[in-house]
C-alpha cells in the first residue's frame, strides 16, 4: 500500500474574488502535491471556502442578495481560478455543505458534553474582516492587530471554548515535536504568545445569523474559526456517517495557511483537536505575504493583482514559477509585473526555453531529427553528469523541506550547466571535423539533461514539463517517472518533434520604460497656469464606466514637503491610512494640508513618485494660483463620493 500524503490549503473567504496572494498559497499545495504524487504517495489535497460568517453576511447584504447566492457565485469564480492556475485539488470543500453543518454540530456537542464548551457571556472587541476577537490589553487603541481596521464592540451571550485547559499540553507538542510549526521563526513567535497565557475562546456569536446553528440553543450560530478549522477533519469524514478516509489521512502532514492565521492553526485547532482527543496535524507551515511595494495585497487597499489577467499574458507556467521561484517560502515577497517578466527572460526564455530550443534544432539540423545510436564521449561529459546527479539529489531534498525556491535554484544550476556544455563541446565544430559520433553524443546528453529538468520541473510548471517531452519525442511514460531519474535512461536514438519556442523573450523596454528611470512626479494634478478648456459634451461616459471610480473621503493626518512640486500627505480613510503625493507644493503648504477633508481616488494603481509610494491621487481643481482642492467639510472620513 502506498504511504500517504495529506495537504490542505487554507478554506477563503468567498468574500470577493481572490488575487495573487490567495492564488500562492494554494499554487504551493498544488506544487507539493504534484512532487508527492511523483515520489508515488496516495496523495489527498483539500481546498475549499469558508463561507459563513459575519463579514461574509454584510457583503451579500451589501450587494442586496443572500449570503449563498453571494458566495455561490464567488465559490464558481475560485474554482475555475484553480483550473486556470492548474491547480489540481482532491478535494473541494464548502463550509455550508450539509454534511459538514452536521458534523459541525456533533463536535461542538460532544465538547459540550465533555465540559470543554460552557455557556457565558463575552464582553471584547472584533475584528469583522479578520473575524477574530480581541481583548481591550491586545488592541489598547481599538485598531485590529492584524489588518488595522478599528474593531466592533461585542457584548452577547456566548458559548465558550476551554483553550486555557490545554495551554500546558500544546507547549509541551510543541517542544517534542520540532517540525508541528515552521518555519522556525514563526514557531518562536506563537510560543511566546502561548506563554503569555492562553484564555478561553468566545464560540458562538448570537448578533448575526450566517453561520452553523450550535443546534441545541436556539439563536447562537457557531462562531467562524470554530466551524471552519474542522473542515481539514469533516472533509474526511470525521463526525460524518463514514470516517474511512478520515483513519486513512489524518493526521494531515501539512496545512500550509498565511503567516496572518498561523495563530489559529496553531493554537485553536491543535487544543481543539486535544479536547476531542484525535491526532494533531505534523506541520503547519506558516507562508508569507505576496507584497505590492512593501505592503500586503488586499481588495481594500486597491493594489490586488488578477492572476487571470497574468496568465492571458504571460502562460500559467511562467506565473506558477515567478511565484515558486521569487517568493522564498515562509517570507514576505515583493510582486511586480515587471520582476516576474525579467524572471520569464531570464530563467525560463534564457536559460530553459534557449537549451530545448538549441538541442532540438541541433538534432533537427545535423541528423534530420533522428540522434543516431552510436555515441562518443567528450571530455565535457563527466563534470555535466556529476552536476545532474547533484541537482536530483539536491533539489529532492530542497523540495522534501518545502524549500521551493532552493529546489528551482538547484535545478537552474543543471539546466545552466547545459548551456555552457553547449558552448564547450561547440557542436557546430564536431559537425563541421565529421565527427558525428561525438557530436551525437553531445547532443544526447543535451537532451538528456532536458528530460531529467522536465522531471523535475514537474510540479511547478506542469505544462511546460510535458511540452519538453513532446518536443523531445519522448512519449513511454516510464522515462518521466521520478524513478528514471538517473542519467541515461533515455534511449540512445530519439526523434524530435519540432515545436514553437516555448518562452518567447519580452520586450522590457517596450513593456516597462527605461529601467530606474525617475517617474514624472506632476502627472496627476498639473501646476502650471493655463486657460481652463471648454467644458465637452461629446465622450460621454456611461454610469457603470463612472462606477469604476472609487472616490472617498480622507482626513490629511499629515503633510510633508518632498520636492519642490510634490507633498506627500499620510490620508485617514475609513480606519485605513494611506500614503499620497501630489503635485501641489507649489500652491499649498504641508500646513495648509493637515486637518482637510479631501476627496480621494482610491482605486487608482499604486506608483512611485521620487522613491515615494503613493497610494491613490487627491482631486484638485484649476491650475497655478487658483488650484483648490476638492474637499467634502464635515463629512465622515471613509465616507463614498458618488
Ligand atoms: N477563511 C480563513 C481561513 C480559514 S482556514 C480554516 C481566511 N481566509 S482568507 O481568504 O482571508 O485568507 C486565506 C489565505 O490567503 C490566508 O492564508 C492568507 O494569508 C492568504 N493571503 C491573503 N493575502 C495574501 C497575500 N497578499 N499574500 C499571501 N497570502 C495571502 O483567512
Amino acid at each position: 500500500m502506498k504511504d500517504t500524503f495529506y495537504i490542505t490549503t487554507p478554506i477563503y473567504y468567498p468574500s470577493d474574488k481572490l488575487h495573487i496572494g490567495n492564488t500562492y498559497c494554494t499554487v504551493a499545495v498544488d506544487v507539493m502535491a504534484r512532487y508527492k504524487r511523483l515520489r508515488g504517495y496516495d496523495v489527498k489535497f483539500l481546498t475549499g471556502t469558508d463561507d459563513h460568517g459575519q463579514k461574509i453576511e454584510r457583503v451579500a447584504e451589501a450587494a442586496g442578495v443572500t449570503p449563498i447566492e453571494y458566495v455561490d457565485r464567488i465559490v464558481d469564480m475560485t474554482k475555475k481560478l484553480w483550473k486556470t492556475m492548474n491547480c489540481a485539488y482532491d478535494v473541494f470543500m464548502r463550509t455550508t455543505e450539509p454534511f459538514h453543518i452536521k458534523a459541525c454540530q456533533r463536535l461542538f456537542k460532544t465538547l459540550f458534553d465533555k465540559g470543554d464548551i460552557y455557556k457565558g457571556h463575552y464582553e471584547g472587541l472584533y475584528c469583522v474582516q479578520c473575524e477574530t476577537f480581541f481583548t481591550k490589553t491586545q488592541a489598547p487603541d481599538n485598531l485590529c492587530a492584524d489588518c488595522g481596521r478599528p474593531l466592533e464592540t461585542v457584548r452577547e451571550e456566548s458559548y465558550f471554548f476551554r483553550q486555557s485547559k490545554y495551554q500546558d499540553q500544546l507547549l509541551k507538542h510543541i517542544e517534542d515535536n520540532p517540525d508541528f510549526i515552521r518555519p522556525e521563526s514563526r514557531k518562536n513567535e506563537m510560543v511566546s504568545f502561548i506563554k503569555s497565557g492562553l484564555e478561553d475562546v468566545a464560540v458562538s456569536r448570537t448578533t448575526f445569523k450566517w453561520g452553523i446553528p450550535v443546534g441545541f440553543d436556539e439563536g447562537h450560530v457557531i462562531y467562524v474559526w470554530f466551524d471552519a478549522l474542522p473542515n481539514y477533519v469533516t472533509a474526511l469524514g470525521l463526525f460524518g456517517e463514514d470516517d474511512s478516509e478520515y483513519k486513512k489521512y489524518w493526521p494531515a502532514d501539512v496545512h500550509m495557511v498565511g503567516k496572518d492565521i498561523l495563530r489559529f492553526h496553531t493554537i485553536l485547532w491543535p487544543t481543539m483537536l486535544m479536547a476531542l482527543g484525535e491526532p494533531l496535524p505534523k506541520t503547519v507551515f506558516g507562508t508569507g505575504w505576496l507584497l505590492i511595494d512593501g505592503a500586503k495585497m488586499s481588495k481594500s487597499k486597491g493594489n490586488v493583482v488578477d492572476p487571470e489577467i497574468l496568465v492571458e499574458k504571460y502562460g500559467v507556467d511562467a506565473v506558477r514559477y515567478f511565484l515558486m521561484r521569487e517568493v522564498v517560502m515562509g517570507q514576505d515577497g515583493n510582486y511586480t509585473e515587471e520582476a516576474l517578466a525579467s524572471r520569464i527572460n531570464a530563467d525560463l526564455a534564457n536559460d530553459l526555453g534557449n537549451l530545448l530550443s538549441r538541442a532540438a534544432g541541433m538534432i533537427d539540423k545535423y541528423f534530420g531529427g533522428t540522434l543516431p545510436a552510436e555515441h562518443k564521449a567528450t571530455s565535457f561529459d563527466e563534470s555535466l553528469i556529476n552536476t545532474a546527479g547533484q541537482t536530483i539529489v539536491k533539489s529532492a531534498a530542497a523540495m522534501d523541506r518545502i524549500a521551493f525556491s532552493e529546489a528551482l535554484t538547484e535545478i537552474w544550476t543543471m539546466v545552466r550547466r547545459a548551456n555552457k556544455y553547449v558552448d564547450e563541446t561547440e557542436p557546430w565544430t564536431l559537425f563541421r571535423n565529421g565527427d558525428k559520433t561525438a557530436l551525437a553524443g553531445a547532443l544526447y546528453n543535451l537532451a538528456e539533461i532536458l528530460r531529467l529538468s522536465a522531471i523535475l520541473i514537474s510540479p511547478v510548471m506542469p505544462d511546460t514539463s510535458a511540452e519538453i517531452f513532446r518536443q523531445l519525442g519522448i512519449t513511454d511514460d516510464s522515462l518521466k517517472t521520478w524513478n528514471s531519474l538517473s542519467f541515461g535512461g533515455l534511449p540512445k536514438s530519439i526523434t524530435i518533434v519540432k515545436g514553437a519556442a516555448m518562452f518567447p523573450r519580452i520586450d522590457l523596454k517596450a513593456a516597462f520604460g527605461e529601467p530606474d528611470k525617475p517617474a514624472e512626479p506632476n502627472a496627476d494634478v498639473k501646476t502650471e497656469a493655463k486657460a481652463a478648456p471648454a467644458v465637452k459634451t461629446e465622450n460621454y461616459i456611461g454610469i457603470e464606466d463612472f462606477a469604476k471610480l472609487e472616490l472617498r473621503v480622507g482626513i490629511v493626518k499629515s503633510c510633508e514637503k518632498v520636492s519642490e512640486k510634490l507633498l506627500k500627505s499620510q490620508i485617514e480613510i475609513g480606519g485605513e491610512t494611506r500614503q499620497i503625493l501630489s503635485g501641489i507644493a507649489e500652491r499649498f503648504t504641508p500646513e495648509d494640508m493637515i486637518g482637510k477633508a479631501v476627496v480621494v481616488v482610491t482605486n487608482l494603481k499604486p506608483i512611485k513618485l521620487r522613491g515615494h509610494m503613493s497610494e491613490g491621487m487627491i482631486l484638485a481643481a484649476g491650475e497655478g494660483e487658483g488650484l483648490r482642492l476638492v474637499t467634502a467639510d464635515g463629512a465622515d472620513s471613509g465616507a463614498k463620493v458618488k
